[in-house]
């Protein structure tokens, strides 16, 4: 463990003044001091700023940006008519959403009073096709999946994060940040370590952000295509070898919840663009 994290700060300090051209470290990041005084992070900045301009210029550019093609494969969903009830997405999801369609990428995840827990967009989703479209679920790494919650979170681009965590989400809440301060797997390593205590370092080729969640689901060069916040998590746990629990199990849900909370303030980015 120790030498795991040594190996971390080693690369760190070896190669961020070497190569210390991202907005976080030449001091043109928008860097948000988090309004709640229980906040771990002292300034909060989206991962988007810790990446090179070569990467940034994709995402700034929506013809370049090949996640748009999956958020407008999700437009062709949002207005398909499928299920038993002869009924598009975007003919029911306002009832299904409980927020306004601009909100939801900015307070999802959020305590969902006709599921009666906290729910992701994906789960909001699968329960609106289901209940008032009579239609099957998405698989929730699905192309529909990404693509319906890329378009749906488009809407909300540029507005900031709000996600709440008091009344009924706070005890989901409260397992998110147990499970974000928990050491995992083989490696021993806790979400803390690399995205609270080294964010700025470089962890072999890749410079470590803060784990903000506000540009998902995001095209990644490493995919070769969209992925889903939990497919990120899983990516991460796998990375110091723990074992991952399925796409939509409450864990992952309630780490979704804790790291959105942790980027509150942040400008949704969706879809966002990573190598
Ligand atoms: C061994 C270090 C390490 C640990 C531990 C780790 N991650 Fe990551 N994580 C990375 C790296 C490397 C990346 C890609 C570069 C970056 O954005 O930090 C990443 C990326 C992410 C991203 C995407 C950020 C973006 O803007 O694209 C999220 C979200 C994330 N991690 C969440 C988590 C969570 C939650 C945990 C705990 C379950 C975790 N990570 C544990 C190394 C780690």
């Amino acid at each position: 463990m120790r030498l795991a994290i040594s190996i971390v700060m080693a690369l760190g300090l070896l190669a961020t003044g070497v190569n210390a051209k991202t907005p976080y470290h030449d001091g043109t990041a928008e860097v948000i001091k988090p309004k709640d005084k229980d906040h771990p992070l002292g300034e909060v900045v989206s991962g988007y700023d810790f990446r090179k301009a070569m990467i940034r210029d994709v995402q700034d550019d929506d013809f370049s940006n090949p996640a748009m093609l999956v958020a407008d494969y999700g437009e062709e969903q949002w207005t398909k008519v499928e299920g038993t009830a002869g009924k598009s997405m975007s003919d029911v999801f306002q009832g299904c959403a409980e927020v306004p369609l601009n909100a939801v990428g900015a307070v999802y995840p959020r305590y969902h009073s006709a599921g009666g827990k906290v729910m992701t967009l994906e789960q909001v989703i699968n329960m609106c096709r289901e209940t008032a479209m009579g239609a099957k679920p998405y698989k929730w790494e699905s192309r529909e999946m990404l693509g319906l919650t890329a378009f749906i979170k488009l809407q909300s681009r540029g507005s900031r994060m709000e996600v709440a965590i008091d009344g009924p989400a706070s005890k989901t809440f409260a397992r998110g940040e147990e499970l974000y301060y928990t050491r995992f797997g083989q490696l021993d390593m806790s979400c803390a370590h690399c995205h609270e205590d080294n964010y700025g370092n470089y962890i072999r080729a890749d410079m470590l952000s803060q784990g903000q969640t506000n540009g998902f689901p995001l095209y990644r060069l490493k995919w070769n295509g969209v992925g889903s916040v939990h497919r990120r998590f899983r990516g991460c746990l796998e990375n110091i070898r723990a074992q991952k629990p399925p796409y939509g199990h409450e864990d992952l849900v309630a780490l979704e919840l804790y790291t959105a909370w942790r980027g509150n303030g942040l400008k949704v980015e969706t879809p966002a663009y990573r190598n």
